[in-house]
């Protein structure tokens, strides 16, 4: 499988960056930052990223090309700025262009949108997108499985999404188990 994970200028980059790094080592993945993320990177106070990451700009990059064959893309955290264009088909940078070609191939994009509350503009991209087939699924808490830290809330949100791509994982104390 070959599966994107973009960062674009939300709040809560360490959540897109956990996400990257749980992916299991059978995958092949690609990490792309937004030109905001790495300011909202600086606030937030996270270390320098390792590993190869794409900047926004490489739009040569072969994420971007439906031949290249991503089978799913996760945008975490996704700002309204880019959950905006994606519901309008712009593709003008390594993110948005990625997802236009996730949608026309028809293969699997989920968004966690990161703003509070939501604005009737956004809530509207996003009705759209999701009758596309497009997961929306924000980064919202969930205390049945009991978490004590941030990590496991984080684990509990990221095992959510790992099981919407199906991606089998024990990240979260599943309902009743
Ligand atoms: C510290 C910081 C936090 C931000 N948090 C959010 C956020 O949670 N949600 C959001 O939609 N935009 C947020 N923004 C604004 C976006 O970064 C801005 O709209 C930007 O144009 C997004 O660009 P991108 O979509 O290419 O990453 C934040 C900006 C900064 C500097």
């Amino acid at each position: 499988l070959k599966i994107v994970v973009a960062i674009s200028g939300a709040s809560g980059i360490e959540l897109g960056i956990k996400t990257f790094s749980l992916l299991p080592s059978n995958i092949q993945k690609y990490l792309i930052l937004s030109n905001h993320a790495y300011k909202v990177l600086q606030e937030e106070g996270l270390n320098s990223l390792e590993g190869e990451v794409f900047k926004n700009g490489e739009i040569e990059a072969g994420v971007a090309s439906g031949s290249f064959g991503v089978d799913a893309m996760l945008i975490v955290p996704c700002s309204m700025n880019t959950l905006a264009k994606i519901a309008v088909g712009i593709a003008d940078n390594l993110i948005t262009r990625t997802a236009s070609v996730v949608i026309k191939e028809r293969k699997t994009l989920l968004l966690a949108p990161r703003e509070l509350p939501f604005s009737p503009i956004a809530l509207e991209n996003m009705l759209k997108l999701s009758r596309l087939n497009v997961i929306i699924a924000p980064p919202v808490m969930g205390y049945y499985s009991k978490p004590q830290t941030l990590e496991e809330m984080e684990n509990f949100i990221i095992g959510k999404w790992f099981d919407l791509l199906g991606i089998s994982n024990n990240l979260y104390k599943r309902w009743r188990c």
